[in-house]
């Protein structure tokens, strides 16, 4: 898997053919404005949650390359009313795609829509692929829930967010990779906004102290594993 991270919570992920772009805000964030989004050409688009900060430019892409969204049911809904594709799910439960088995799991933030509209409950994925797995937390605090994912799944890299305030922090984040049994992550949903500033290498500091890694990496910027 390629995973590009493309600014604030969005992600593009290839799979093998497939390109997953996970939280599309690019057109609204300053820091991503060397992201081209005509460049995405997205099979599938995964969505956590309702908020602005990740659905901005969904209709717009999943209008101009026929992706199927896929999000809770609520979210899927609310797209699928507007003449769009989707796969609704709902917590705890998993479906194989084309690319791979994708499990939708528990968040603990809210989803209500820039306009009030009911988003359904956040959540965050879990995709497993070529043998390897990625979870990717959406907004969340950290939560004893995560302790169910590595009975299941032996992740290979976790993406959560660190930029606190609106989600956990890097000290959070840091425990939760203890839950999750993987030491190695990427951190997102950091300095796109005021609230959320962080000492950046504070935070890769205080990993490397316990023996874990954190990944930062610019918009454009891509790992593999
Ligand atoms: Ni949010
Ligand atoms: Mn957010």
């Amino acid at each position: 898997m390629k995973i590009t991270f493309l600014g604030h919570a969005t992600l593009e992920i290839k799979i093998n053919e497939f390109s997953l772009v996970v939280d599309p805000f690019i057109s609204g964030n300053p820091f991503a404005s060397e992201v081209d989004i005509e460049n995405l050409k997205p099979d599938f688009i995964l969505i956590t949650h309702a908020h602005q900060d990740h659905i901005l430019d969904v209709e717009k892409l999943a209008k101009e390359n026929d992706s199927i969204i896929i999000s809770n049911f609520e979210i899927v809904n609310h797209f699928q009313n507007k003449g769009l594709k989707g796969h609704p799910m709902n917590h705890g439960g998993k479906w194989n795609f084309d690319f791979g088995e994708l499990k939708y799991v528990n968040a603990i933030h809210t989803s209500t829509f820039p306009d009030g509209a009911n988003g359904g409950q956040p959540g965050g994925f879990i995709i497993s692929a070529n043998n390897k797995s990625i979870y990717i937390a959406g907004d969340t605090a950290l939560t004893f829930d995560m302790k169910i994912i590595p009975l299941k799944y032996n992740l290979d890299l976790a993406v959560l967010p660190i930029g606190d305030n609106f989600t956990m922090g890097y000290e959070d984040a840091i425990l939760a990779s203890d839950f999750i049994k993987c030491d190695k992550i990427l951190g997102y949903h950091f300095d796109t906004f005021g609230l959320i500033e962080i000492d950046q290498s504070k935070a890769v500091e205080e990993f490397k102290k316990v023996n874990k890694e954190l990944i930062i990496i610019k918009p454009n910027e891509y790992i593999t594993i």
